[in-house]
């Protein structure tokens, strides 16, 4: 490892919590940065990680969503969930209510998902947008560009309107928002790096796939599980569980087949040299280009975006990954897949594309049956954070020290 070494054991300030507040609560106890701890190398096997708090507190969470999901960017929904001029989804960030829309000229558009009146949910399900985005309490009406257009008999009956009234300060909060593929990225606190600059450790890692192949497949997977979306996350880093969770995948892909790698100093990566891609009678899905002239015929990496974005590039897909906290112990886990090409996509090759979706759906239930089981484990006064192979779990290591770092900023 290359950058200073941070032990994240647990003496964080924030204790003593029997109940914690839901995602709506505006109590936060400001946690002491204390708890990014003493430098430890990771190779002396002392290191412990994030204290169980940090998986059941909700104050932890909310504290998460002021650092960890408001400075950074995260990915909130895809582009091809708004298709349309005028698509409007309802997505969150860690419980912070939001809406994704394309406006009329193609661009997507991110809001705070409340109308400006009384503070109602302005969008709660999929629809698409003609005119204007109407609330339905007082039927206030904004713009697809956010402004606020209309206020019916808000000065008194017949009259829109009273003398001082602004209405231009009272359009949508706009959300800082941008894509890379098909995902599309909040930042909420509007001052993270350029999108481009945050990825670029990953994009210039899998340059040599040439992504604008993919197309999205139909069918997704959706998951909610019992457990803090930390753990989805150091589950997905490591393949050190992968013998004894997943014998199916380790008689293809065994643990000593995989490999970690750096992605810049924020997100971590891990991969597989064995990859093995499904058959049907003889027939393969369609592969990126020229993966033999750079010996990545049988590689399938995996990198990690901080916070919680996970994507995955076998030969013959490409995988979106996203977990978002519902609670500091419920998850939603949503899984997307692309496949390479059109000739991916016709209704023959059906078939072969599910064969890693059903392979995932798999896998995905078998960890979260671990993870659900850690979840329980981190409600022990025992557990001390555990500790990390430092060949195998650097990954999450280095994951649960970037959270101590962020969260104590
Ligand atoms: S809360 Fe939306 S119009 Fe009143
Ligand atoms: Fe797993």
């Amino acid at each position: 490892m290359t950058q200073p070494e941070v032990s994240v054991s647990g003496s964080m300030a924030l204790c003593n919590e029997t109940s914690a507040p839901g995602p709506n609560s505006t109590t936060v106890t400001p946690i002491a940065p204390s708890h990014a701890g003493t430098v430890v190398p990771i190779d002396r096997g002392r290191e412990m990680g994030l204290p169980g708090m940090a998986y059941t507190s909700g104050r932890y969470l909310q504290r998460e969503r002021e650092t960890v999901f408001a400075q950074h960017w995260v990915c909130v929904g895809l582009a091809s969930d708004v298709p349309n001029p005028g698509d409007t989804i309802p997505a969150n960030v860690a419980g912070i209510p939001i809406i994704l829309l394309r406006d009329r000229t193609g661009e997507i558009r991110a809001f705070h998902n409340i109308c400006s009146h009384r503070g109602l949910q302005l969008v709660d399900k999929p629809c698409n947008i003609q005119g204007k985005i109407r609330c339905p309490y007082h039927s206030w009406a904004y713009g697809t560009d956010g402004s606020l257009k209309s206020t019916p008999h808000f000065g008194g009956y017949y009259k829109d309107s009273y003398d001082g009234f602004d209405r231009s300060s009272k359009g949508l909060a706009p959300i800082r928002c941008d894509r890379w593929l098909d995902m599309i990225f909040v930042n909420l606190s509007g001052n993270a790096v350029p999108l481009e600059d945050y990825l670029k450790p990953a994009s210039d890692r899998w340059a040599c796939y040439d992504l604008t192949q993919l197309r999205r497949e139909p069918r997704e997977l959706n998951y909610t599980c019992k457990a803090n979306w930390k753990l989805a996350v150091e589950n997905f880093s490591e393949s050190y569980h992968l013998a004894w969770v997943h014998p199916a995948l380790n008689d293809c892909s065994r643990m000593e087949d995989h490999f970690g790698f750096d992605v810049g100093d924020t997100h971590v990566g891990q991969g597989s040299l064995k990859y093995v891609s499904g058959q049907i009678e003889g027939r393969t899905l369609p592969t990126f280009d020229n993966l033999a002239t750079i010996g990545k015929e049988k590689v399938a990496e995996y990198i990690t975006v901080f916070p919680n974005l996970m994507l995955g590039v076998p030969p013959d897909y490409f995988l979106v990954m996203t977990v978002n906290p519902i609670s500091a112990g419920r998850t939603q886990e949503r899984l997307t897949f692309y496949f390479v090409s059109d000739e991916a996509m016709t209704p023959e090759k059906q078939a072969l594309r599910h064969l890693p979706i059903d392979l995932w759906d798999v896998t995905n239930d078998e960890d979260i049956t671990m993870i659900e089981r850690l979840q329980t484990g981190r409600q022990s006064p025992k557990f001390d954070g555990g500790c990390f192979s430092p060949e195998l779990e650097k990954t999450v290591y280095r994951f649960q020290q970037k959270i101590a770092e962020v969260v104590g900023s």
